[in-house]
């Protein structure tokens, strides 16, 4: 029998479509998880090989059809263009402007309940699109974010301290791409100031932002594209969707002082992402501004 929830992921044939239905499974997600594509054959394929592992899980995993996506609990989009080597996230916009707006009409009329969670870059940008577009609540819509970006710093930090990483609260904020920074004031470890740990104080902090803000860069140098990590971060946050989790991740939320789409903490659960609000020092609140701008100014073009 079908999983009552049903997840579908918009360009579910490529690489981050198919990562993220293989984590849904791995992470044994009741739902069904329909793939949809407009390279049908290709999409086929990724739901035939994933559902030879799904049979060991109690997720599901076909090939689906865009009015059917339109239905789905949670629609996640990874369709569109990415990055080559050396190319930013922001410059794909055009491509996957096109690309988004086909898809919300193919998918249209969307479940009123609906939680779309976007993926494709730049993210934040089509965060915002997605949901001028489909007229959904402002918190029915959020993207990945620096949620990625987070879990690198905090594997980083993790690596340097010796302390797992799901015991350091540390976030990059802002804008999922160049602008992004860290959120050293508020990051702690058991409830303590993490810059008050003694390792702390002989790392170049400057050096570990620019280190995480590059790390897709240096993967995409190497092996052309990034899937495995998001896939699991953006079945995280599904699980977090379906089930009601209401746990806090720094993804792409709405925020009226900006009238935009940025990374701030959100707790994340069946209503979407809702804002938690936490003090930034004034360098961070300079870095919030400055993303928020870059972020807006190419939003207000489309
Ligand atoms: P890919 O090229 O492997 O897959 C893209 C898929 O989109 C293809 O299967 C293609 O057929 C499909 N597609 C294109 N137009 C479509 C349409 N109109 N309707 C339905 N499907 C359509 O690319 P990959 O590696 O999967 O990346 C996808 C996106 O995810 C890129 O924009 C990339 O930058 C982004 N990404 C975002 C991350 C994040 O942290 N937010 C992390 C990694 C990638
Ligand atoms: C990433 O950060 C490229 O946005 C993608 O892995």
């Amino acid at each position: 029998m079908a999983p009552k929830s049903k997840v579908a992921i918009i360009g579910g044939a490529g690489n981050v479509g198919a990562a993220i239905a293989f984590a849904l499974v791995v992470m044994q997600i009741p739902a069904e998880v329909l793939l949809v594509d407009v390279t049908e054959e290709v999409a086929k394929g990724q739901a035939l090989d994933i559902s030879d592992a799904a049979h060991l899980s109690c997720a599901k995993c076909r090939v689906g059809t865009f009015e059917e996506a339109g239905q789905a609990d949670v629609i996640i989009i990874t369709a569109g263009a990415r990055q080559n080597p050396g190319e930013s996230r922001s410059n794909l916009i055009d491509r996957n402007y096109a690309i988004l707006k086909s898809i919300i009409t193919k998918i249209s009329p969307i479940k009123p309940t609906a939680i779309i969670l976007m993926v494709s870059n730049p993210v934040d940008i089509l965060t915002s699109i997605a949901q001028k577009l489909t007229g959904l609540p402002k918190n029915h819509v959020l993207g990945s974010g620096t949620f990625l970006d987070s879990g690198r710093l905090r594997n980083h930090l993790s690596n340097l301290l010796k302390i797992s990483s799901s015991s350091i609260h540390a976030n990059m904020l802002g804008e999922h791409g160049d602008s992004q920074f860290v959120g050293w004031s508020t990051a702690t470890i058991a409830g303590a100031p993490l810059l008050d740990h003694p390792i702390m104080e002989n790392i170049d902090l400057d050096k570990v932002e620019k280190e995480i803000a590059n790390k897709a860069y240096s993967i995409i140098d190497a092996k052309g594209s990034t899937y495995f990590g998001i896939g699991m971060h953006v079945a995280v946050l599904t699980r977090s969707i379906l089930n009601n989790d209401l746990r806090v991740f720094p993804v792409s939320n709405y925020h009226e002082e900006y009238d935009t789409y940025l990374s701030l903490p959100a707790v994340v659960g069946a209503s979407g992402a809702s804002r938690v609000d936490i003090q930034l020092n004034s360098r961070e609140r300079t870095l919030l501004q400055e993303s928020a701008k870059k972020i807006k100014d190419i939003c207000d073009k489309y």
